[in-house]
């Protein structure tokens, strides 16, 4: 697939509607991490740049249909202002945005209200889309972490409007092509986390295409107990232990190493500081009822450490142990750090994104270390399972125009 860019259009004296995603995380009614506000702003500043005026489309929270001023997006006014050096006018209804009167019409930037207050939004209603289209000229999308999503402002605007993507969608989508649709081999992932059952699709499309999958976190369990370990009141899915052993098979069957850990940190209470020994982590393993695996064990640390210096590419989604209580975030912090260091030297593109990783990785400061690191959370999930994202394909060019 390929898209327009901002070097594509003609923007001078045009008003370009930009889907962005500042759906932020807000503390006592302050945006507590701006990444996503600062990740837009290169788009911003180009639009302005080329003479366009930006009106920023985007959505905060799950309001479904309604308006629920919980949920405005005036919370991010202040840093979005601080973030492009600009006033930005925020405009409450879509009947004012038609309007464009007052003071809003001198503002160079214009955010208008969270737009998943309107029913159409999320069902992906054409006649919103219309009304979206009739504000602007040229539509830019800006938002890959809501690109999984098909509504209105990501792609049935796409549709109406000449499109192109935003700098972050680029950039999100050049890393994510590189890391998988066309890898340097060796490439590896690691996948955490609690749960197979959310990420069955994500490890059956993984073990089709990677040389190495490192599976870590309350999911490693299922796959141990899937082969005969006991692990005592460790998170484990009983109900997907079949699923495991099918996603080994055809690891297998693919030439897809899996490296499940070989030892692991046993606590008796799910807190920081527990008390934990380290155990052996294998088919024979027998724990007793009350002992949980919280993290793994320094040989499986290892074990990964060695494999990372293997890969030239590593993709990188969800924790390795219960990263929140220290002391159970070693493997986690380690790994990464090795995966940074690794990226550092110039030998290896890794890549990482996806609901708790950011803030793993942040965590244990590595999170500048690798080559890229994702906004998204779910998009960056269904694009690693293989899925087309509607909003990325609304926006791809047809092979002619390509
Ligand atoms: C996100 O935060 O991952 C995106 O903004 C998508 O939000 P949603 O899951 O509510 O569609």
């Amino acid at each position: 697939m390929s898209w327009n860019t901002l070097d594509d259009m003609d923007l001078n004296g045009k008003n370009v509607l930009v889907r962005v995603d500042i759906n932020v995380p807000v503390e006592n009614g302050v945006v507590s991490d701006t990444t996503r506000i600062d990740r837009i702003v290169p788009t911003l500043r180009d639009i302005m740049a080329k003479g366009g005026r930006p009106i920023l489309i985007a959505h905060f929270g799950r309001p479904k249909g309604k308006v629920n001023l919980d949920m405005t997006l005036r919370v991010c006014l202040p840093a979005l202002q601080a973030a492009l050096g600009h006033k930005v006018g925020f405009v409450e209804t879509l009947e004012g945005a038609e309007a464009m009167t007052d003071e809003v019409a001198q503002t160079p930037v214009v955010l208008l209200e969270n737009i998943r207050f309107y029913p159409g939004e999320e069902q992906n209603d054409p006649a919103l889309a219309q009304r979206l289209a009739r504000l602007g000229d040229v539509f830019c999308n800006d938002a890959f972490s809501a690109a999984h999503r098909a509504h209105a402002s990501t792609e049935g605007l796409a549709r109406l409007l000449p499109s192109c993507a935003g700098r972050l969608m680029q950039a999100e989508l050049s890393a994510l092509e590189s890391a998988l649709s066309r890898p340097t081999r060796p490439v590896g992932a690691v996948v955490g986390g609690a749960k197979v059952s959310t990420k069955i699709e994500l490890l059956e499309n993984l073990v089709e295409r990677l040389d190495l999958l490192v599976i870590g976190g309350g999911m490693a369990n299922t796959f141990l107990a899937a082969s005969g370990a006991d692990l005592g009141a460790s998170l484990r899915e009983a109900d997907y232990e079949d699923t495991a052993r099918a996603i080994m098979a055809r690891a297998k069957d693919s030439g897809c190493r899996i490296l499940l850990p070989v030892d692991g940190l046993a606590a008796r209470a799910f807190k920081a500081g527990a008390d934990h020994e380290v155990v052996a982590l294998n088919a024979a393993t027998r724990l007793s009822g009350d002992q949980m695996i919280l993290d793994a064990g320094p040989q499986s640390i290892a074990a990964i450490h060695a494999a990372f210096a293997t890969l030239k590419t590593l993709i990188w989604n969800g924790p390795l142990g219960a990263f929140e209580i220290a002391p159970f975030d070693q493997a986690t912090v380690s790994a990464a750090r090795k995966a940074a260091e690794l990226t550092t030297n110039g030998v290896l593109v890794s890549v990482a994104g996806g609901g708790d990783t950011v803030a793993a990785l942040n965590q244990a400061g590595a999170a500048d270390g690798f080559s890229y690191i994702s906004t998204a959370g779910g998009a960056f999930l269904e694009w690693m399972e293989g899925k087309t994202l509607p909003g990325v394909a609304a926006l791809s060019r047809a092979p002619a125009d390509a």
